[in-house]
């Protein structure tokens, strides 16, 4: 069995996942790694094929799936990300998504309070329902009266189980985070199970907010936050502004866990980037940190934690890629972490 098998996807998912495997080679922990390059926009286009059931086979045959990025423009109008993400989180249940969100250089931040650059905080998103769920239709279709409807779909199942994982998580605080003032029924919902939720861990202190409150929060006292917990769509907003705030899209890393099955899929937050797919320009960060979080879920600690501060300490030295203000390329930027190792 592979302890992690590795999906490097299209654009510049395939530049950082390279990056990726040397650092995990360079640890030497003779970890077997099965790589499934074929799985992506090419052969979705020649065969119709996103991810076949003998790629899931071998993916489950794994400890772990490591992903880079899936996503073509040309295809953006079909279902192949829906095919190859949303069949990976629904094969394997991975129903909680891990974001974790730090500011690992002053210099990136762009606030200007330094009191507010304690950004060290994780928001869990839910990962198999919500308004993703692909529940809905439209009616009329291509007429001047064409309806088009997006269910938002809460299991009273999914969404206490997100909640367990994020209380499981916090270090001091938990925050909701909805719109069940707007949205009334699953609103309802999610506010039941907070209740129960917070019942079941009562001492870790909560909090709630409304989403829009929320973006707002995360903007003027990001320090205040540990763990956010959040739908499906509301996660996935908030962790992109959240990583903007700690330095961009190219530092961000997230999880997608079972924790029943112990089952992870890892990848960084960021897509394929088709703008600068195959320039060699692509932070490799962002997936580095991924494979620090992929390191430590297999009992890796310490190389865990030295791959952050390897990162860290490049950012320091400035030693990264233009989207962080550096001159290097995406080798260049892996070597220097591997160098700082
Ligand atoms: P994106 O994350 O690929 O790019 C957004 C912006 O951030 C672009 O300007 C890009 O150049 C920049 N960027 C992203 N990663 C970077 C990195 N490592 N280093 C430097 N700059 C970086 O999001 P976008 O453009 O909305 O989507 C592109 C494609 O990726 C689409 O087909 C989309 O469906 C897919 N996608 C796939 C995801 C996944 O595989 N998990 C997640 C998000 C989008
Ligand atoms: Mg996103």
């Amino acid at each position: 069995m592979a302890a992690i098998s590795v999906i490097p996807g299209d654009g510049i998912g395939p530049e950082v996942v390279e990056s990726a495997l040397g650092l995990v080679d360079a640890f030497g922990l003779g970890l077997d790694v099965d790589v499934l390059d074929h799985v992506g926009a090419e052969r979705y286009r020649r065969e119709g094929v996103a991810l076949g059931e003998a790629d899931l086979a071998r993916v489950a045959a794994s400890g772990a799936v490591l992903l880079g990025a899936i996503g073509r423009p040309d295809l953006e109008h079909t279902g192949y990300v829906r095919d190859v993400l949303l069949e990976l989180r629904y094969a394997f249940d991975l129903y909680a998504n891990y974001r974790p969100v730090r500011l690992w250089h002053d210099r990136l931040s762009p606030l200007r309070d330094p009191a507010r650059r304690a950004l060290d905080c994780v928001i869990v998103r839910e990962n198999t329902e919500g308004l993703y769920s692909g529940i809905g239709g439209n009616l009329r279709a291509s007429s001047d009266h064409e309806v088009a409807v997006d269910a938002d779909v809460n299991t009273r199942h999914g969404v206490s189980r997100i909640l367990d994982f994020a209380f499981a998580t916090a270090r001091r605080e938990v925050c909701l985070v909805d719109k069940a003032n707007a949205v009334r029924a699953g609103g309802r919902l999610w506010q039941e199970c907070w209740r129960r939720a917070a019942e079941r861990h009562p001492d870790t202190a909560t909090r709630h907010l409304y989403v829009d409150a929320a973006a707002m929060k995360l903007v003027t006292e990001p320090e205040r936050f540990d763990v956010i917990v959040a739908s499906n769509s509301h996660g996935d907003i908030l962790s992109d502004l959240a990583a903007a705030l700690a330095g961009g899209i190219g530092l961000a890393p997230s999880a997608s866990l079972n924790p029943e099955s112990g089952f992870g899929m890892f990848e960084p937050v960021h897509g394929s980037a088709p703008d600068i797919a195959g320039r060699g320009v692509a932070n490799p960060f962002a997936c580095l940190l991924t494979a620090a979080l992929l390191l430590r879920h297999l009992g890796h600690d310490t190389e865990a934690a030295a791959t952050e501060a390897a990162v860290a300490g490049s950012i320091a030295a400035g030693r990264t890629t233009p989207d962080l203000g550096g001159t290097l390329s995406t080798r260049e930027a892996t070597r220097a972490v591997l160098a700082a190792l």
